[in-house]
């Protein structure tokens, strides 16, 4: 039994050795493997950086039920939706300082004016005709449609936050909102009240 035991060490020695020699280590050859990424890892991964970073919570439309609002599975991604009116917000509590959120967290009134959840799914009313370039100038830069010459993106939407992503994240991010179910839907113009500072 010892024989074996013995041989198997010398050769685990020796294999050491050889490698410590050429200079190769077995970390040295796992750091080098080339990283073999496909495209369905790229939307899982973005899959998951837009469920932690949560852009549902506003770009999602959803119904009250008892433990709060409910995601609608097939308006994901769809922005506020045009067909459902809110009713006019009551002046005198914006007066007295207050912001209000509709209770499906798509729309928003502040200092800023009324801003809407944009439609981020696949279809062409959503990011379905955006280049990644459109996408990442909204993350990095904060301006609406990731056009030069536009307004800035107005509040809630935490772009100067997400703009720590890496251009990679971002990516992925993008792949994944281009692999979502179209959802047509033409959101309302934002009202601006007070642009906020670039
Ligand atoms: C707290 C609410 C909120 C969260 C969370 C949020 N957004 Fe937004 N987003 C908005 C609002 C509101 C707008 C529209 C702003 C405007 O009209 O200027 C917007 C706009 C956008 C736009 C620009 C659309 C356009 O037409 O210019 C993109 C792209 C976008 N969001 C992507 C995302 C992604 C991706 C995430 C998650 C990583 C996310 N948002 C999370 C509220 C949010």
């Amino acid at each position: 039994m010892r024989k074996p035991i013995i041989a198997v060490s010398m050769a685990i020695i020796a294999i050491y050795f050889i490698n410590a020699c050429t200079g190769k280590t077995s970390h040295q050859e796992k750091t080098s493997t080339p990283v073999v990424s496909t495209v369905e890892d790229k939307v899982k991964t973005g899959e998951r950086l837009v469920a932690a970073l949560d852009c549902e919570i506003c770009h999602s439309p959803k119904k009250m039920g008892p433990q709060g609002p409910e995601i609608i599975p097939e308006l994901r991604f769809g922005g506020h939706q045009s067909n459902m009116p809110l009713p006019p917000a009551d002046e005198k509590i914006l007066k007295s300082g207050w912001v209000l959120f509709a209770p499906d967290f798509t729309s928003f009134i502040g200092p800023w004016g009324q801003s809407y959840a944009a439609n981020i799914s696949s279809d062409s009313t959503g990011i379905g005709l955006w280049t990644e370039d459109q996408f990442k100038k909204v993350i990095k830069e904060g301006k609406f449609m990731g056009l030069e010459n536009t307004r800035p993106i107005l509040p809630p939407m935490p772009w100067a936050a997400y703009k720590n992503l890496t251009d990679d994240e971002i990516s992925a991010v993008f792949a994944f909102l281009k692999s979502t179910k179209p959802v047509y839907n033409i959101v309302p113009e934002a009202k601006i009240a007070a642009p906020p500072k670039m």
